[in-house]
């Protein structure tokens, strides 16, 4: 069994990221960042992407509002960030509050500058196979980690688990692609499937996605396959200073034996996420634009 070593293939993508920013004649790329409330986890990823960038010499702010702000309030601050020629990439933490329907603020996001892949034009770009598609941070970083590691894709089973916006739908683009390290056949799953186990343990390469704690255990995994886990789950644990402690969607202990690969959390797919950010950022900045890294 090989642990998936996310973070240090992301030290090694944000070198080579901060040489390339270094070696830039104009200024440098800068994100901005927009946050609306203080969930704990959102305000520690974006402080997290904000460190990142400023260590690869990008430049970002970070535009803080109240959970009361009105979604035309809101909107009005991504249409600012738009038209505002220092900004090349503009960022809107989710989850945002029930009022305000987020689908609705990734759309105004103007599609050059979305680095998130979030936008209806990114992820329509991404079904048509355009290469000037910006690629949802997440999923591109599960495909960095599957070409880094040479993990064999074409015409395997690769199955998802979850159908969010963020990674479950637009993973599943992305392996079901006519590309390299893609060129899978591609099968989500997600709460309501019938016979999810059986399915699950069909996978060649297993994504879980699925946000619960410790959902894919053993028997829902087949001898050899490998699996991402990009669960970020708190859970409460007494025995931490802090509380609780980072679950994967995976039953890490249990699963791992049966795995030829498998990403650890933390220290798997999350250091990717930022990583495939500022490279999007990079791209938004400078272009050209490419599924692909430079
Ligand atoms: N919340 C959790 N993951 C992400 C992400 O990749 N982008 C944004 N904007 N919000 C998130």
């Amino acid at each position: 069994m090989q642990t998936i070593d996310g973070k240090s293939l992301s030290a090694e993508i944000l070198e080579e990221l901060r040489r390339q920013v270094a070696s830039l004649s104009g200024p440098p790329p800068c994100v901005a960042f927009i946050r609306v409330g203080e969930d704990p986890a959102s305000v520690y990823y974006v402080g997290a992407k904000q460190k990142k960038a400023a260590a690869v010499g990008m430049e970002s702010r970070l535009l803080t509002f109240p959970e009361s702000i009105s979604q035309e309030d809101l909107l009005a601050e991504v249409a600012a960030l738009n038209s505002n020629p220092d900004v090349h990439g503009i960022l809107v933490q989710a989850p945002l509050p029930a009022h305000i329907d987020e689908k609705t603020v990734f759309n105004r996001v103007a599609p050059e500058k979305d680095v998130d892949g979030f936008s209806a034009t990114n992820l329509g770009r991404l079904v048509q196979e355009d290469p000037a598609a910006f690629v949802a941070c997440t999923p591109a970083g599960i495909v960095e980690i599957v070409r880094s590691y040479g993990i064999e894709t074409e015409g395997r089973h690769v199955v998802v688990l979850g159908r969010s916006l963020i990674v479950g739908k637009p993973a599943a683009l992305l392996f079901m692609r006519k590309a390299a390290f893609a060129n899978a056949t591609v099968t989500v799953c997600h709460s309501r499937t019938r016979d999810l186990a059986a399915i699950t343990r069909s996978a060649d390469l297993l994504i879980a996605a699925i946000g619960r704690p410790a959902f894919v255990t053993a028997d829902m995994v087949r001898d050899g396959a490998t699996v991402i886990d990009v669960g970020i789950n708190r859970v409460e644990d007494a025995s931490r200073k802090r509380g609780y402690r980072l679950q994967g969607d995976v039953d890490y202990g249990k699963v791992a034996p049966k795995c030829a690969a498998i990403t650890p959390v933390p220290g798997g797919v999350g250091p990717m996420t930022v990583a495939m950010l500022l490279r999007n950022t990079l791209k938004a900045a400078y272009g050209p634009f490419s599924i692909s890294p430079p």
